[in-house]
């Protein structure tokens, strides 16, 4: 089996390279390296013959036809994106060039590619366009995001997925590409970022920084541990039937506040100070069409395909709080570079 991932060198790109390669797959990892790729998350595959990296941006229609002609593959599991809401929220224009522009080029260069493969490559060929549940908008009290939820997207980021979710549909139905779509909820876990929620929380806590809590803490997400997206992501591309979508999520609603606390218990255990790391919540103001609250449906993940996530909410913090510690080597020259400050206020903007 022959894979693209594309934004390989990312957060949940990289646990999918990571978790194909194991199962001896060839990996061709695509990723323009923007500052939340980094060669560094890919370290476990860095000298493994399956494994090959292209640098490139998917917006480059020659470079993506050439990696496709070259590597023949047989399957593009597609997560190259921008994916940082505050970020969308004063710099949108990345957004719709990388997530829109970016995934037409990609579902052009593998329309060709597909077109003049012979039958049989052609029927196994996937692409799986990997979405997220924020396309769905915010849900109130009750309810859980399904496949038939209308799109309702809130913010710069979740709108230039859900135009690149439309775009993959519609490949599907015009041109007969034989397009699967995923949308997951948040994902935590290695290798993760520092400008997100829990990584962010856990290195300020760390290093007796205040923890941001937008608003009131109330908004609630449904956390998924990283591995668990990958190994969903890999049945999805193997199982999943052409033209639909599938809802990943564990199962695993939680206020933000809960989260941070969570945290804060954590690395009064694994990191004691003198005072407990509580004591560093600051609530500040809230995020700008900040959505109340996310839950997914997974019955259709679960029981078509069989899938259900390993980690609980607490067994997976519990893991990903630990990585953080272990593992300055990795966040250490990331946070030099972002080093937590607020990002995302409309008075950061410019706009009148
Ligand atoms: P990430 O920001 O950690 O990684 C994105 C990767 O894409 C980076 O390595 C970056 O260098 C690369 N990239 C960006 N622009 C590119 C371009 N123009 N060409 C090539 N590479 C480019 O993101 P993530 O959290 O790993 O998310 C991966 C995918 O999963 C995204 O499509 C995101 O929308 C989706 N998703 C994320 C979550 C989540 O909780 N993080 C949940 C559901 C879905
Ligand atoms: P984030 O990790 O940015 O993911 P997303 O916006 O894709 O859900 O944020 C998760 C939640 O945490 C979201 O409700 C915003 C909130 N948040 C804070 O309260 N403080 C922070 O410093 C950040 C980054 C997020």
């Amino acid at each position: 089996m022959r894979v693209i991932v594309t934004g390989g060198a990312g957060f949940i790109g990289s646990a999918v390279v990571r978790h194909l390669i194991g199962k001896g797959y060839e990996v061709l990892t695509i990723d323009k390296l923007t500052y939340a790729g980094s060669l560094t998350s890919l370290a476990a595959v860095k000298d493994d013959p399956r494994h090959r990296f292209l640098k490139a941006d998917i917006c480059d229609r020659a470079a993506m036809q050439e990696a496709f002609e070259t590597f023949k593959p047989d399957r593009v599991m597609h997560l190259a994106a921008e994916s940082h809401v505050d970020r969308s929220i004063t710099g949108a224009r990345d957004f719709v060039e990388t997530n829109v522009l970016g995934s037409f080029t990609l579902l052009e260069a593998a329309r060709h590619y597909w077109n003049d493969l012979e039958q049989e490559r052609k029927e196994r060929f996937r692409f799986l366009h990997v979405s997220t549940d924020e396309v769905y908008g915010s849900l109130g009290d009750e309810g859980l995001f399904t496949e038939e939820t209308p799109y309702d997207p809130s913010s710069p980021y979740s709108a230039s997925k859900a135009a690149s979710d439309h775009l993959a549909k519609a490949w599907a139905r015009t041109y007969g590409l034989p397009v699967v779509v995923s949308n997951c909820s948040n994902n935590y876990g290695p290798y993760h970022f520092p400008e997100k929620l829990i990584p962010l929380v856990i290195l300020n806590a760390l290093h007796g920084k205040p923890l941001p809590v937008y608003g009131n803490g109330a908004n609630v997400r449904d956390w998924l541990y990283v591995e668990d997206h990958a190994r969903a992501l890999d049945l999805i591309a193997e199982r999943g039937r052409i033209g639909e979508t599938y809802n990943v999520g564990g199962r695993n609603e939680r206020r933000n506040i809960d989260v941070v606390t969570r945290i804060c218990g954590l690395m009064d255990d694994l990191h004691p100070k003198a005072a407990s790391h509580a004591d560093l919540i600051t609530y500040v103001t809230d995020r700008p069409g900040h959505d109340a609250r996310y839950a997914i449906d997974a019955t259709k993940l679960e029981t078509e395909l069989g899938w259900t996530a390993m980690e609980t909410f607490e067994s997976g913090i519990e893991k990903t709080v630990k990585w953080y510690l272990e593992n300055e080597w990795w966040w250490g020259p990331l946070r030099e570079g972002y080093d937590g400050r607020r990002l995302g206020l409309l008075a950061q903007t410019g706009a009148k």
